[in-house]
């Protein structure tokens, strides 16, 4: 485990050399046991002829391994010819300019609760090794710009471990006594951090598919024999992705094999090891009882992103971590276009845009804030974050806006030509791109190099007389940890001129006609004036999302009504109805925090009743719209996050909306039932979204015929999404005659389901998320519950984690005890799993946002977990970071 043992070092971008040493061959055998593994490594090793030193000794990084013997050219190492101090390995021997370096380790994969290097899950072995978990298998070079060609033996008891799966093709197998081995080789060369293996007594699914050059790939999902039935679902989101990629970005799959291992302790989501994927079960195993339309679309999305990283990832690699959002800003960007175009592109951008608003704003915002490319780092783990990934992605898409599809497929073409086989840097992204181009992307690399969210005020002038309309821009970014002077950024606005008969034509410099256009604003202040313009427009701005700033633009609620009727852009028709829908709300909270009390604006109200009786509106989007902006929306677009008051404000409209549009909701309700077998295909997922979402304002009704409805349809199983919708409205229903309703159906649910680790997993997050008086109590008693377990990252993400982030109102109870069980509960994870402890404490670093009173008790709290013994690097980067002052670092 890494504890530590002194103050984790810096590691700075500004000090990246390269290797001394190169690997070029890695031949591995591993011998798992029932206490210990032996692990044997053979490195073909030379010296880097670009490295900048000739007398540097050899240097490897090695974690809890037990060192039995190093050779090298055959030739063991005397005690005094090698030194192991903390994290390295270093060879004082004089080395030839090429040597076969090998060593003999004993690892305990049994021990390790980090869920990182080899470790046991259930009954099966299983890898990790992204982003430095190679190091705990092995002594290696564990660096992303360090590409071998891997030959993996594993040996294991037969009757135990019947299946023995490594990257690449199986070359050799056999057999002795009880105890079998199997050979893989991987002909491309990788990084260590896309190695793996598996062995356990797995079954699998399989299929194929038909590579464009007609190659047939063979492709296996493994899982444990139980859950051989819920694999189809991401055996045809594979296929559709390899189809996918291979039409929109020419890219074709590369070995003959393509395998997907399910496995229950996971740190993340998924891993792309190259040619074996590691998935969480939760990413992966899919069946309509288990299931909800989210999960199913969540699963088709990782599959997707864990097969484009084959490319965006694995054939060129990133040079160092701070090259991360090379391979997952791109990964990310490639998995949205590819869930847009297997559903509706609108839907798609809504449920991202609101994910950044909601998640990435704050990180940036936050004392974790860091650039897409960070400039330093204590442990890596902790950025894999939102601004990596989900900001990472929105700079990809703006390149693509800046340059337009055409263009964009060239310069990726030419960076995957120019690169293939090589490690490589973000500034060679966007070199490929710019080349194609002939652009210049000096001023848009701030948006890779500066943290923070950039604020676009925007004024409008329209003067009848002269028929013009001008629009002025002015960007600013605020500080972050570690940058005040924030640099313009060059910032893509796709907009339009909405007139009463709709969109007018843009006739300024360089438009003469078209009724959209990307306005480049790149300056911190910059007017653009339209002419020909005969009526006052309401201008439609950053259409489609198209950069990730915070847009403020003074517009009435009138306006926004009318742009939420006629803009011809999807996306800002749904954000219309979002901003008027947040405008009411933070001005009831606001008053609500001064003791006032403020009537609902009818037209809400009105706006929403529109919503429901128009039949031409795209279900799912009608539902987003008729979705209030989340409790966490709403904390971040306040000064100061005032929880209960936002909280009974929401809770209040909502009650005030489900009264007034009573019959409208119901019959919504009842329309949208669906009596075709259930599949997770758009049109029947934007059915019942739509209908689920009039279940949840019904559900506030204090009416006991309407609750019983409810309570039937989530007893009654008829699938996961339904059921689920159901329960969850009943538990956080604030009528009294909910309360056994619920209680019964959690029981019932979790009768039927307590064999599924999945559904338990929504059993708990349902009450976790309970608003009701009296959360913590039920979360304690949770923890004691048979099916939790401290050491699965989904249970803990499940109960600790939806207690933690979505159950605000009782998380920041008053007296602390919620900030209390979360920073025990993060001392406990620590010593387990440092990673998934990390992660636990976002909310406790957000405590600058929240009421004084509230404030130091989180402070507290954080000291307290400073002061623990043996925390690790993970914990305490973001614990000392989130108490530092932020103007000296
Ligand atoms: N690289 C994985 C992905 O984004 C995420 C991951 C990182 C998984 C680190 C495990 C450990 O696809
Ligand atoms: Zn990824």
């Amino acid at each position: 485990m890494a504890l530590r043992d002194s103050q984790p070092k810096t590691i700075h971008l500004k000090n990246y050399r390269v290797p001394d040493f190169l690997i070029d061959k890695t031949d591995l055998v591993v011998e798992l046991g029932e206490t210990e593994t032996r692990v044997k490594s053979t490195l073909a090793m030379r010296r880097n002829p670009e490295s900048e030193d000739w007398s540097v000794p050899l240097e490897l990084h090695g974690v809890n391994l037990q060192l039995q013997s190093i050779a090298i050219d055959g030739d063991p190492l005397e005690d005094d010819e090698y030194y192991l101090g903390g994290e390295l390995l270093s060879i004082h021997r004089s080395l030839n300019e090429s040597f076969i370096f090998s060593a003999e380790v004993i690892v305990k994969p049994q021990e390790n609760t980090s869920l990182e290097g080899l470790y046991k899950s259930r009954n099966m072995f299983c890898t990790q090794c992204e982003a430095e978990g190679f190091r705990k298998i092995t002594y290696y070079l564990d660096r992303p710009d360090v590409m071998a060609e891997f030959t993996t033996t594993i040996v294991a008891d037969k009757s135990r471990y019947p299946v023995l799966l490594s990257n690449g093709n199986p070359v050799a197998s056999g057999e002795e006594g009880g105890r079998h081995w199997v050979t893989w080789h991987d002909p491309f060369k990788k990084p260590a951090y896309l190695f793996a293996m598996v062995a356990g007594d797995l079954a699998h699914i399989a299929d194929t598919f038909t590579t464009a050059s007609g190659r047939v790939v063979d492709l296996r999902i493994y899982v444990e024999e139980k859950d051989l039935d819920k694999c189809a679902f991401a055996m045809t989101s594979l296929q559709k992705s390899m189809a996918w990629d291979e039409e929109v970005y020419g890219r074709e799959y590369d070995l003959d094999i393509f395998m997907i291992v399910a496995v229950d302790d996971f740190n993340m989501g998924a891993m792309e090891n190259k040619g074996l994927n590691i998935f969480n079960t939760s990413a992966v195993l899919a069946k309509q009882e288990i299931t909800t339309d989210a999960s199913f679309q969540n699963i088709q999305a990782i599959v997707a992103h864990e097969y484009f990283h084959n490319w965006s990832g694995n054939r060129v690699t990133c040079r160092d971590w701070f090259q991360l959002s090379l391979k997952e800003g791109f990964t990310v960007f490639r998995d949205s276009q590819f869930s847009a175009a297997m559903g509706s592109p609108v839907v798609k951008r809504v449920q991202d845009v609101n994910l950044l608003r909601t998640l990435q704003f704050a990180e940036d915002a936050g004392p974790m804030a860091h650039p897409v490319q960070p400039a330093s780092y204590m442990e890596i783990s902790n950025f894999y974050t939102l601004t990596v990934y989900e900001k990472g992605a929105e700079v990809v898409g703006m390149i693509r806006t800046l340059l337009g599809p055409e263009l964009f497929r060239q310069g990726a073409d030419l960076y995957f030509a120019r690169h293939d086989g090589q490690a490589v840097t973000i500034d060679d992204f966007v070199a490929a791109m710019g080349e194609v181009s002939g652009r210049d992307f000096s001023r848009f690399m701030h948006w890779y190099r500066q943290a923070g969210t950039p604020r676009l005020d925007v004024a409008g002038h329209y003067d009848a007389a002269a028929s013009t309309f001008a629009l002025t821009f002015k960007q600013h970014c605020p500080p972050t940890p570690g940058g005040s002077d924030k640099k313009p950024c060059l910032i893509p606005v796709a907009m339009g001129l909405v007139g009463p008969e709709g969109d007018l034509p843009l006739r300024a410099e360089g438009l003469d006609g078209a009724t959209h256009a990307v306005l480049e604003v790149a300056e911190a202040e910059q007017t653009i004036v339209f002419r020909d313009v005969p009526v006052k427009p309401v201008p439609s701005l950053l259409r489609n999302f198209s950069a990730p700033v915070k847009l403020h633009y003074p517009y009435s609620r009138d306006e926004l009504l009318f742009l939420m009727a006629n803009d011809s852009d999807g996306f800002n028709r749904w954000e219309a109805c979002n901003q008027l829908s947040l405008d009411i709300l933070k001005h009831i909270i606001a008053a609500r925090v001064d003791g006032h009390h403020l009537v609902l604006d009818p037209r809400l109200v009105r706006a929403f009743r529109g919503l429901l009786a128009d039949q031409s509106l795209d279900k799912a989007m009608v539902a987003l719209m008729l979705t209030l902006p989340s409790e966490a929306l709403l904390g971040e677009e306040m000064e100061v996050i005032h929880v209960q008051a936002i909280h009974d404000v929401r809770r209040e409209v909502r009650v005030a909306i489900a009264r007034a549009l009573r019959g409208e909701l119901l019959a919504c309700y009842d329309a949208l039932q669906l009596d075709e077998p259930y599949s997770p295909e758009p049109e029947q997922i934007a059915c019942r979204s739509l209908r689920n979402t009039a279940l949840a304002y019904l559900s506030l009704l204090d009416e006991p015929a309407l609750l019983d409805r409810i309570h039937g349809q989530a007893v009654a199983f008829a699938n996961m999404t339904d059921s689920h919708a159901a329960l969850v409205s009943l538990v956080n229903s604030p009528v009294p005659a909910a309360a056994p309703l619920a209680r019964d159906a959690l029981a019932r649910f979790y009768e039927q389901w307590r064999g599924e680790p999945l559904a338990v997993n929504l059993w708990f997050q349902a009450q976790a998320g309970a608003m009701l008086p009296g959360g913590l109590e039920r979360v304690r008693g949770l923890l004691e519950h048979e099916a939790f377990d401290i050491r699965n990252p989904n249970k803990v993400r499940s109960l600790i984690g939806a207690f933690a982030n979505a159950n605000a109102v009782n998380f920041h109870r008053g007296d602390g005890a919620g900030y209390r069980f979360l920073a025990d509960k993060i001392i406990e994870l620590n010593r387990l799993n440092p990673q998934v402890a990390s992660r636990q404490l976002t909310p406790l670093t957000r405590w600058r946002r929240y009421p004084h009173d509230l404030a130091l008790q989180m402070t507290s709290e954080l000291r307290r977990i400073l002061a623990e013994p043996g925390l690790s690097a993970d914990v305490f980067e973001v614990v000392s970071k989130s108490l530092a002052n932020l103007d000296n670092r």
